[in-house]
């Protein structure tokens, strides 16, 4: 992460490793932070395709900076990121009560589905935890894969996996936390999706995974809204830095969203028909 951005983006690390999520819920809804949602037909097309292309219809997904399940509760279920935002951060919403009973019986209720299996990996322990008391991960790593490797115990755990994602999470971590993860999985070479907010660089974490024998494409019909910018300053120096980088910032000035771009990488023989997708 460049050291200017670094230096004015919105700080959101008070909420990332509560007992419950409502703090993480408010402060993201206050930047209108979308992410998920925007990435979740787009990783169901992907999860489409890999079924296609694997003729597998289980799926172990690798959730990096999975923080409090969000991705899977979006992906095992029909929920989309309001009705998460609202069932927390509601009066009264089913969510809102420090319940771990009522929050587990929120996800049952909405029948989430076992044919997608999540792991997470996120260095906030009380967040895995969270998300793994209410069901929505099978497994959870609690550890920041940045500064140590894996116990034996944790590469079981990422062990068969079919798909790795991210969102909002590169930054955070680089190729070293990927390289790890991918080292404890690759004998069944999943593929990787990530959502990289614009402008960080996605260049050493592909080379890591090139070096699995993967090919990494940016797809760039595939880029989403992530959040409002939240400064002046903020925004000063994102469009400031996409502008030295040569990157189109359109979207970025004209509608004063960050965006984030999608990376998909897969073993070079399986052919993705992403042209398709996008434009469904
Ligand atoms: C913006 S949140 C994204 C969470 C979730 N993926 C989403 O989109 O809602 C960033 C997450 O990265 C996690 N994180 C920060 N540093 C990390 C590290 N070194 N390893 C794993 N996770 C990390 C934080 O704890 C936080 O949960």
């Amino acid at each position: 992460m460049s050291n200017s951005i670094k230096q004015v983006k919105h700080d959101f690390s008070a909420a990332y490793n509560q007992k419950w999520p409502r703090a993480y819920f408010d402060a993201h809804l206050s930047l209108d932070y979308v992410i998920p949602d925007r990435a979740k037909p787009v990783f169901e097309r992907i999860l489409a395709e890999y079924r296609r292309v694997r003729n597998k219809t289980n799926l172990k997904i690798i959730d990096i900076g999975c923080s409090y399940g969000i991705n899977a509760a979006l992906l095992r279920t029909n929920l989309n990121l309001d009705d998460l935002y609202a069932a927390y951060l509601e009066p009264g919403g089913p969510l809102s009560r420090v319940d771990l009973m009522e929050h587990l019986a929120f996800f049952r209720n909405r029948g989430l589905r076992d044919d997608i299996q999540f792991v997470g990996l996120d260095s906030a322990s009380r967040a895995v935890g969270y998300a793994l008391e209410v069901g929505l991960l099978q497994a959870g790593i609690s550890a920041n894969l940045e500064a140590r490797d894996l116990t034996i115990e944790e590469r079981c755990d990422f062990a068969d996996a079919d798909i790795i994602i991210s969102t909002g999470c590169v930054g955070y971590v680089t190729a070293q936390t990927f390289a790890r993860v991918y080292e404890a999985t690759a004998a069944t070479r999943p593929w990787v999706i990530s959502f990289v907010m614009r402008p960080y660089s996605y260049g050493d974490i592909a080379a890591a995974l090139q070096d699995f024998g993967l090919e990494t494409r940016h797809i760039e019909q595939f880029r989403q809204r992530q959040r409002r910018f939240s400064t002046p300053a903020e925004q000063h120096e994102i469009l400031t830095t996409m502008t030295k980088c040569g990157i189109e910032d359109q979207v970025e000035r004209t509608t004063g969203y960050i965006y984030a771009s999608c990376y998909v990488s897969s073993p070079p023989g399986e052919v993705l028909e992403l042209s398709s997708m996008a434009n469904n």
